[in-house]
């Protein structure tokens, strides 16, 4: 895929008529949204609404998925990401993924950080090292892990490994950041990090986030989309979700009538 980069446009993604089933069982209906570069977008909603289905359709995860099968349009710098000339893996490459529950990989902190980066062909090591003190430094964990780059990532606590995760993301330089509820194992402090550490990275990268937590969505996220049995039920500026929703279901959803 020819990645055109349009400076002009702020957006990073759109979303267009989007349609997916699993097997006979459609899970989305007819979503569409933007995406906006440098911010923070969070997807909300009830159990099993389809908010994982759809950030996974965002960088074509849901291709690992047998019987998946996907309808409309996923833009990414313009171009659809399901398209006859997309790349899977470039599109996995520039659109990153963190999961639920921390999942580096059973090495190092630092082979976590330079696996991405050596199967795109670097090898030069002063250039990996450069990449694990970056990747560290932006995910916010280089101060407490610098003096032991060479023990099991599994010894880090579940916040630490998490911001592994994001680090190991950030080193194959992404261009948008996934989030599918990377705070949900975590404690009020570790998660706390996590949301400061999604604020900053929004500087520099676009992110979408998944969260069952309103209050978090209202504190990190620039946009908000509440999903419900399948469907986009509103989207808009964070503010006017939670203090003007349009949609009485979101307007139910936000005060707690069910969950
Ligand atoms: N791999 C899969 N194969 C078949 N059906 C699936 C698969 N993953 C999800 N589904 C179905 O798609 C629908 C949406 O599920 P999804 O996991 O996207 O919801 P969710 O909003 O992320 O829920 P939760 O808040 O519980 O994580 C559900 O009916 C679910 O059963
Ligand atoms: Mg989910």
């Amino acid at each position: 895929m020819v990645i055109a980069l349009n400076e002009n446009t702020d957006l990073a993604m759109n979303v267009k008529n989007l349609n997916l089933w699993y097997g006979k069982n459609q899970a989305l209906f007819d979503v569409s949204m933007p995406i906006r570069r440098n911010k923070i977008t969070a997807l909300i909603g009830p159990s099993g609404c389809g908010k994982s289905t759809l950030i996974r359709a965002f960088n074509r995860m849901n291709d690992l998925v047998d019987g998946c099968r996907v309808e409309g349009l996923v833009e990414y710098n313009g171009q659809n990401i399901y398209g006859p000339e997309a790349d899977v893996l470039e599109v996995r490459t520039r659109i990153g993924m963190i999961f639920q529950s921390p999942n580096p990989f059973p090495m190092t902190i630092r082979d976590n950080i330079t696996y991405g980066p050596k199967i795109h062909g670097i090898k030069d090591q002063k250039k990996l090292d450069k990449i694990v003190e970056e990747s560290l430094r932006k995910a916010a964990l280089w101060d407490e892990v610098k003096d032991r780059l060479n023990t099991y990532a599994m010894k880090l606590s579940g916040g630490q490994q998490q911001r592994l995760c994001i680090a190991r993301a950030l080193s194959i330089n992404p261009d948008v950041l996934l989030m599918d509820e990377p705070t949900s194992a975590l404690d009020p402090l570790a998660t706390k990090k996590i949301e400061e550490l999604a604020v900053q990275l929004a500087e520099e990268y676009t992110v979408v986030i998944v969260t069952h937590n309103m209050q978090q969505a209202q504190r990190i996220a620039d946009y908000t989309a509440f999903m419900y049995l399948g469907e986009l039920a509103e989207f808009g500026e964070t503010e006017q979700i939670f203090n003007d929703p349009k949609n009485e279901l979101t307007k139910n959803y936000i005060h707690g009538v069910f969950s």
